[in-house]
Formats: C-alpha cells, sequence, structure tokens
C-alpha cells in the first residue's frame, strides 16, 4: 500500500482518538473528507502510475475514503450520546414516592364554566367543535351578513394581521365552516345540524372591570327543518338550568345582530333575589345574559343551506360573563390576571 496512504490512515486513528468534542470532528471530517480534502488530494498521485498501479491505488484511497466516513460518523455518535449521558447525570433527582403536594392547580373559573356547559350540550345531542383565533374577514363578517362598512362593525373592532386576517371578534366566526361541514349529513341524510364551538374572542377594547380586550364565548347553533325560537327557549332555559342548578326563567327582549332575523337578547331571572329585585339587577329582576335569534336566510345560504327548506337558531353565551355570575367574580380584569391567589379560590363542584 502506498506510504502517503498508510500515513493518512494512522494520522486519521491518531486525531480520531484525540477528538473530545463535536466541533473536532466536524473539522476532521471537512478536512479529511471535503471537496477539497486530503484524501481527494491523493488522486492527485495517480497520474504518474501505470493502469496496474491505478487500480490498487484507487481502491486503497476508497477503502480509506469510506473508513474515514465511518469512524468520524461512530466517533460523532459516541460523543453525542456522551453529552446526553452528562446532561441527565446532571439533572436533579427526584423522588417518585413523595406524596402529592396538596398545592396542586386548580381549573380556571373559565373552564369549570365552559366544561359545565359542553356537557349539558353534549347530552341534548350537540357536537363540540374547535375553531381556529385567527380567522378571515369573509368569516368574521361578511359571511355573517355584516358586509365591509356596515355599521356593526364599530362595535367589533380587533387586531389584525398583515395578511389582513384577524382576531375573532366573537365565535359565531365558526358559524359558516360549520354549515359547510355538516350541510351534506343535514340534506343527503337529515341529520340536524347541533353544534356548540367554545372559544376565546378578541376585541380592541379599553379595559375596565366590565370589559377586557380577550374574552371567551361559546356559539350555540341548531339547523333542520322547521326549528322555531321556541326551540331556542328550551335550549336555553335547560343549559342554564343545568349549571345553575336551579330553575332559571328566562325572556327575550328584541336586538340586533345583522346575522340573526330576529335577534333577541336574552335575560336571565335574578340569580341574587330570584326576581323579587335587588342592586344586582338594577331592581329589574333580570340579567341580561345571552343574546341569540333565528339564523338569517343570507347567512344560511352563505353556509351552502337552502333557507326556503330549513331554519335554525344561532346564540352566542358570553362564556366569561357567566363565570363572573357564577363566581360572583366583580372585577373582569381578574379572569386574566393569571394571579394564583385569585383563581386557586375556584374548584369543580363535583
Ligand atoms: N356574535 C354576537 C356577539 O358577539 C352574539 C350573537 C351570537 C348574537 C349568535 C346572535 C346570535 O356580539
Amino acid at each position: 500500500m502506498d506510504e502517503k496512504i498508510i500515513a493518512m490512515r494512522a494520522k486519521l486513528e491518531e486525531e480520531l482518538a484525540a477528538a473530545t468534542d463535536l466541533q473536532q470532528l466536524e473539522t476532521m471530517r471537512v478536512t479529511y473528507l471535503g471537496k477539497k480534502g486530503c484524501i481527494t488530494d491523493l488522486l492527485k498521485d495517480m497520474k504518474s502510475l501505470s493502469p496496474e498501479e491505478k487500480k490498487t491505488f484507487g481502491q486503497d484511497v476508497n477503502l480509506l475514503k469510506n473508513e474515514a466516513t465511518e469512524k468520524i460518523a461512530a466517533k460523532t455518535e459516541q460523543l453525542k450520546n456522551e453529552e446526553i449521558l452528562r446532561e441527565i447525570n446532571s439533572m436533579p433527582e427526584f423522588d417518585l414516592s413523595i406524596p402529592v403536594n396538596m398545592d396542586r392547580g386548580s381549573y380556571h373559573p373559565i373552564t369549570l364554566v365552559q366544561r359545565e356547559c359542553e356537557k349539558v350540550f353534549i347530552s341534548m345531542g350537540f357536537n363540540v367543535e374547535n375553531y381556529s383565533e385567527i380567522v378571515t374577514d369573509y368569516e368574521c363578517f361578511e359571511a355573517l351578513n355584516i358586509p365591509k362598512h356596515h355599521p356593526a362593525r364599530d362595535m367589533q373592532d380587533t387586531y389584525y394581521l398583515e395578511n389582513g386576517q384577524l382576531l375573532k371578534t366573537h365565535t359565531s366566526a365558526a358559524q359558516n365552516a360549520i354549515y359547510k361541514k355538516y350541510k351534506d349529513a343535514l340534506v343527503n341524510d337529515g341529520v340536524p345540524i347541533k353544534a356548540i364551538f367554545p372559544g376565546r374572542c378578541f376585541r380592541n377594547e379599553s379595559t375596565d372591570a366590565c370589559h377586557e380586550n380577550t374574552f371567551f364565548q361559546m356559539e350555540g347553533v341548531m339547523v333542520d327543518k322547521d326549528i322555531s325560537i321556541s326551540n331556542l327557549i328550551y335550549f336555553m332555559k335547560t343549559m342554564l338550568s343545568e349549571v345553575f342548578k336551579k330553575d332559571i326563567k328566562v325572556r327575550l327582549r328584541p336586538g340586533f345582530f345583522p346575522f340573526v332575523e330576529p335577534g333577541f337578547e336574552l335575560d336571565i331571572s335574578c340569580l341574587i333575589c330570584g326576581g323579587e329585585g335587588c342592586p344586582s339587577c338594577k331592581h329589574s329582576g333580570w340579567l341580561e345574559l345571552c343574546p341569540c335569534g333565528m339564523i338569517h336566510p343570507e347567512v344560511l345560504r352563505a353556509g351552502g343551506i337552502d333557507p326556503d327548506e330549513y331554519t335554525g337558531f344561532a346564540f352566542g353565551l358570553g362564556l366569561t360573563r357567566l363565570a363572573m355570575m357564577k363566581y360572583g367574580v366583580k372585577d373582569i380584569r381578574d379572569l386574566n390576571s393569571g394571579s394564583l391567589k385569585t383563581l386557586a379560590q375556584f374548584t369543580d363542584d363535583e
């Protein structure tokens, strides 16, 4: 074997044995195996050799090349594993037998209320849908019968992304996608659309005790043949009575939202005085809780559903508001404060 090859192999072995970090190995890889590396360089010597010699020399160089590739890779692997081991050994040990500490976390009050509402609606045959927080202008407004420059947009200023998408201002932004998802089952198989979709909403709002730029709603829709306002009242009343664990009276007042017709504000009998009248309900006996209405024909049409054949209701329950009522939270900002002292007071009733 050519002397140069023998010497280079010996040097490689020596350097490999001495290498202690990955950077050194990378430098070696480039020096030996790179395009301008010393193994490639050896081939230049071939010119002066006879055809017979060329053959063995070429084979030997290739052999060395393969050997170098394998050995550098193996050493790299070895050093990486050693590094992982060192990291594992430097971690503090923990004792699995230590009893669970009493300071475990608790669920956020909004999570608690959301789960409770979901449970009730699931028991009434509703699907729970998940929807993104970043939506298009079409989903949030246009598909809901709120064209560009409609004054209803004033109430729902939000945060826009550079690509024109926006943080959804209400859970209604998922309606169009839900109709499109379920319309075939409705039309072909007669399966009513029954879905709830809780989610985080955003509005460009200055904050005070009653306003936050980030809050939670839970939208619900039901679409089928002959759905009426009575269906809406029944489902809302049942859900609220379950959540508050007492019989809740509801009433509807007219309310305007471009995506429902007719539209309502749903009030519930005051939880504090039971409807007698007290300071919490401004002596009216009623608390405003949930906007709702019969889905506007244009909104159904945008979702691919024929409004001459099908009708439906939609409601937008303020989960943040519901949590405040249920747990007596006076300042909405406490809910987003991340203060463990505040949040740890709430526990699941069950
Ligand atoms: N999306 C409306 C809002 O946030 C509430 C709503 C939902 C009204 C469904 C009617 C029907 O203001």
